[in-house]
């Protein structure tokens, strides 16, 4: 018999996923984490595997999942470009059949359950710093629209469930979000910075380097997560967690080379298409509604880090890929081992 809350978190394997399944363990929930593996790694659940209130289970969210739980937090996605434009079709089934799956699930067990947004909602966007209320300005049709736009009916499901089900739902639009347990060859700035500085090849930003980005460490964030979902249930968002305190991207490079005491060249290539000029999370809902905002200053994150990839990459990381397995491949497995 269960006593302790069932906590179900989906991409429980990912970079944020682990770190969730860790705190909730760390608070005496039973989790379920549920991974086709896509992009996660056994390895970032090595804590915990053998825990006794830790469950994994490998599945793909595009199918429907029949279990018990009281609590659904829905993170599983590929969240950098190069993974989620590696099968776009697969990106948009993933947010939106994954969205509608466990939806569905805690309809059927009434549970409460979170929606792992994005800040990509808001596009490009031509307001700054962006409010929730503000609705984005998204390309329907660019590569990057398969996680934009499937993120943004993921909202709406989330909304319409609300609405139509009176579903208890928290919906997070989570701004850039970095520590350790990102992919090491994701194309994400701060990993792929950290890791170009460690390994002494020159540090590639994308533009002229003055297009900022608030970065978040993860464990605050995952602390922004847990206090959302344990908020009155009128609390369902959206709303920003993120990190409002701003960096260029040139500025970002200076300090991993500084703090990896790295003697690589920053040098510049074109802006990919569609990326985003600014992007600034306003945090007031999230500061008044939970007291909550990020504590960790972007140096002390980043020394967390640099530790994290220095232990990846002395280690040799052979199992690590650029980019992930075929869709087709990771159905196999997942099929295989059902
Ligand atoms: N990290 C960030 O800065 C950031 C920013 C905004 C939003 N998010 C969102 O947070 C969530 C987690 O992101 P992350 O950075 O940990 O990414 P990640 O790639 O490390 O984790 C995603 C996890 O989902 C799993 N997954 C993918 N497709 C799946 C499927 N069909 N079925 C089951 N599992 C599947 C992957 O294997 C992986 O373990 C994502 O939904 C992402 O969109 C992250």
């Amino acid at each position: 018999m269960h006593l302790e809350k069932r906590v179900l978190v989906t991409g429980g394997a990912g970079f944020l996923g682990s770190h969730l399944c860790e705190r909730l363990i760390a608070e005496g929930a039973h989790v379920i984490c549920v991974d086709n593996f896509f992009t996660g790694e056994h390895r970032n659940l090595d804590a915990i595997r053998t825990h006794p209130r830790f469950e994994l289970i490998r599945h793909d969210v595009c199918f429907p999942l029949y279990i018990e739980c009281d609590e659904i937090y829905n993170l599983a996605c590929p969240a950098s470009p190069i993974h989620y434009q590696h099968d776009p079709v697969q990106t948009t089934k993933t947010s939106v059949s994954g969205a509608i799956n466990m939806l569905g699930l805690a309809k059927r067990v009434k549970a409460k359950v979170f929606q792992a947004s994005t800040s990509e909602v808001y596009g490009d966007p031509q307001i700054h710093p962006q409010p929730e209320s503000y609705w984005g300005n998204v390309n329907p049709i660019g590569i990057r629209s398969c996680y934009d736009e499937g993120k943004r009916c993921a909202e709406t499901l989330f909304f319409d469930y609300h609405r139509q089900h009176r579903l208890r739902i928290k919906v997070a639009r989570i701004f850039n979000t970095y520590g350790p347990r990102m992919h090491p060859n994701d194309g994400r700035v701060v990993s792929s910075f950290v890791v170009q500085a460690l390994s002494g090849k020159d540090i590639t930003i994308f533009g002229d380097g003055t297009q900022t980005r608030s970065f978040c460490y993860v464990d605050d964030l995952i602390e922004g997560f847990v206090r959302l979902m344990e908020s009155p249930d009128d609390i369902v968002g959206p709303m920003n967690l993120g990190n409002p305190h701003e960096f260029t991207i040139a500025a970002l490079a200076e300090a991993v080379v500084e703090l990896t005491n790295s003697s690589s060249r920053i040098i510049y290539r074109p802006l990919p298409q569609d990326d985003p000029r600014q992007r600034q999370p306003v945090i007031t809902l999230a500061q008044e509604t939970l007291g909550w905002q990020p504590a960790i200053q972007l140096r002390a994150g980043l020394e967390k880090t640099i530790a994290y990839f220095e232990k990846l990459l002395s280690a040799g990381n052979p199992r690590e890929r650029a980019v992930p397995k075929s869709h087709h491949e990771v159905l196999a497995q997942t099929r295989g081992r059902a």
